[in-house]
């Protein structure tokens, strides 16, 4: 098994026998026809056969031609946040993480040694309200040593950066949750690139005082995977799996207010990017403030983020991608669906 990279898996033209199954997604949307092999047999995906092989190669990818892994809700909980709780200042919010390793399957037939927040990649979204304290349990049942720094606001002793929890051990944060606005979390255990990579993050969203206005909200991290230790992503996606969102298309209405909660926790490329068709959304960097930029593009370093609103003008199937072609092709890649 020939070690390959990304740049490979984009122009490599050759049979595909020899390559590992991560290469394939790929080679069927770029050169599928001249690849001319047989893929049914090595594919472990319901979604992958003939009939969704000529889709795979083509815009229209959607629905049971896209190579995404699971079914339709599996992804609920990393998509949909908890609810926003009015201001109480001083309510305790009280929540559990598990640090845990387990083999994730990103995409079809291939799986990730990843390290996780509660069996998850991204880990769980934890929400507050401005003031509430927030009282995060951290048990440390991988194999490594892991912290949870959480972006925001607090003394240096809950920073996730000092204090590391080693295997089998546990550490309990507990910091006022400020400011407003929507923040990560992640491992800050070095080497910080293997912990960030491996999949120890997640959204952090602290509701303002005045509450945002009634939204159909959405939560969506961006992130890559090297799937061969090369030290560059062969596989992006938003909230895990590959291309899960043009498998499962995301319902919502016509007119309604949409917000995305979009951070970035790619690790190895610089940055990455967010780009919805056929409509507009405002956007508002870490949401905080009141500067809103109205635009169809945003980019974001790694740990930057920002909240989106979207009121779709028009019903039908809206893609979203990232505007990296490449990070396009090799999974961040989705649609909304938007009834009237
Ligand atoms: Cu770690
Ligand atoms: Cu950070």
């Amino acid at each position: 098994m020939p070690k390959f990279t990304r740049k490979k898996l984009l122009c490599l033209t050759a049979p595909l026998a020899a390559v590992p199954i991560a290469g394939k997604l790929v080679l069927e949307g770029s050169s599928a026809e001249a690849a001319g092999h047989d893929h049914a047999a090595h594919n472990t995906s319901a979604s992958h056969t003939s009939t969704s092989h000529a889709a795979v190669g083509h815009a229209a990818m959607i629905g049971e031609g896209a190579p995404a892994v699971g079914g339709p809700h599996d992804l609920d909980a990393l998509l949909y946040p908890p609810p926003a709780l009015p201001h109480e200042p001083g309510r305790l919010r009280e929540l559990t993480i598990v640090a845990t390793d387990r083999e994730v399957e990103i995409a079809p037939g291939v799986f990730f040694p990843a390290w996780t927040y509660n069996g998850t990649i991204p880990g769980p979204v934890v929400r507050a309200t401005e003031d509430d304290v927030l009282r995060v349990r951290f048990v440390n049942a991988g194999a490594h040593p892991h912290t949870i720094h959480f972006h925001g606001i607090h003394p240096t002793n809950m920073d996730g950066v000092f204090e590391i929890v080693e295997r089998d051990g546990e550490l309990t944060y507990e910091f006022p949750a400020r400011p407003a606005g929507f923040h990560v979390y992640h491992c800050h255990a070095t080497p910080l690139k293997k912990h960030i990579h491996k999949g120890l993050y997640g959204a952090f969203i602290i509701d303002p005082k005045e509450p945002r206005e009634p939204a159909r909200e959405l939560v969506m991290v961006m992130n890559g995977y090297d799937t061969d230790g090369d030290g560059e992503n062969n596989f992006y996606t938003v909230n895990g799996r590959t291309f899960y969102y043009a498998r499962y298309p995301i319902r919502v209405k016509q007119g309604e207010l949409v917000r995305v909660y979009l951070a970035n926790l790619t690790e190895f490329d610089l940055v990455n990017s967010f780009h919805l068709h056929a409509d507009f959304f405002r956007y508002q960097p870490t949401g905080t403030g009141d500067r809103w930029e109205y635009t169809d593009t945003v980019m974001q370093c790694q740990g930057q983020r920002g909240v989106l609103e979207i009121r779709f003008a028009h019903a039908g199937t809206f893609m979203f991608h990232a505007h990296q072609s490449e990070f396009t092709e090799l999974g961040w890649m989705g649609y909304f669906q938007v009834e009237e």
